[in-house]
């Protein structure tokens, strides 16, 4: 799965720049409070507005504090799958079941210093695993290699049965990093400059997909 992530759009033409992207499986949506990270971006109204004017699931990434207070709204919203930080979430157990119960899919967040270890019985709340490879905030940052331990791990847990979660890795994916993420074990790439930096975002969103399938197909997960 390929997620366009709209924090490298335009986003006086929010609309435009999601029809930009019509292979996309989900539309990932940074919301950034300014407290949980120090970067402000959107919340609920622009995420109700875009759920209105697109067909595209969105995937709400909640870089917010108290995201136990806030992550059902996105859900009632209509998103497909919202995302809170586990470093951040005061119950993470119940934010899931109130995120289920609004009818999205849960993610679980980790920023790139926070172990996985710490968090996989949560997970088994969780329906995604969002591996951060930068640190959140910013979109166009380099991507940090030594997460991929971690989606490893992740990979392993899923293949094994332990984990029934989506892995989904988020920062620093482009044309030079996918292959690397995706003999990890990821499942899907969230892609902001790599997508809307290019000059055809649907293309560069096809040729993201095309290197992961090829992966894939060699592991003989394809
Ligand atoms: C960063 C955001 C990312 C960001 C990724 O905090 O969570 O979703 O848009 O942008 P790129 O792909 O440019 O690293
Ligand atoms: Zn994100």
């Amino acid at each position: 799965m390929i997620a366009p992530s709209i924090l490298s759009a335009d986003f006086a033409r929010l609309k435009e720049e999601a029809d930009a992207v019509p292979g996309a499986d989900w539309l990932h949506v940074d919301v950034m409070d300014g407290h949980f990270v120090p970067n402000l971006t959107l919340g609920l109204p622009v995420v109700e507005a875009l759920e209105r004017a697109t067909d595209i699931p969105l995937d709400c990434h909640l870089m917010i504090n108290d995201p136990d207070r806030w992550a059902p709204g996105y859900a009632e919203a209509g998103s497909q799958n919202v995302t809170v930080h586990a470093e951040a979430a005061n119950d993470p157990r119940k934010c899931s079941r109130d995120i289920r119960a609004a009818g999205a899919l849960a993610g679980l967040s980790i920023k790139p210093g926070t172990p996985l270890d710490d968090w996989v019985e949560v997970l088994r709340d969780y329906d995604t695993l969002l591996v951060m490879s930068v640190e959140p905030g910013f979109g166009g940052q380099k991507f940090m290699p030594e997460v991929l331990d971690k989606v490893r791990t992740a990979r392993r847990l899923v293949d094994t049965g332990h984990l029934n979660v989506i892995v989904e890795i988020d920062g620093g994916i482009s044309r030079d990093t996918i292959e690397a993420a995706a003999e990890a074990g990821v499942d899907c790439f969230v892609a902001g400059s790599a997508v809307y930096g290019a000059d055809d975002p649907e293309r560069a969103v096809e040729a993201l997909r095309d290197q992961a399938v090829r992966v894939a197909a060699y592991l003989g997960q394809g």
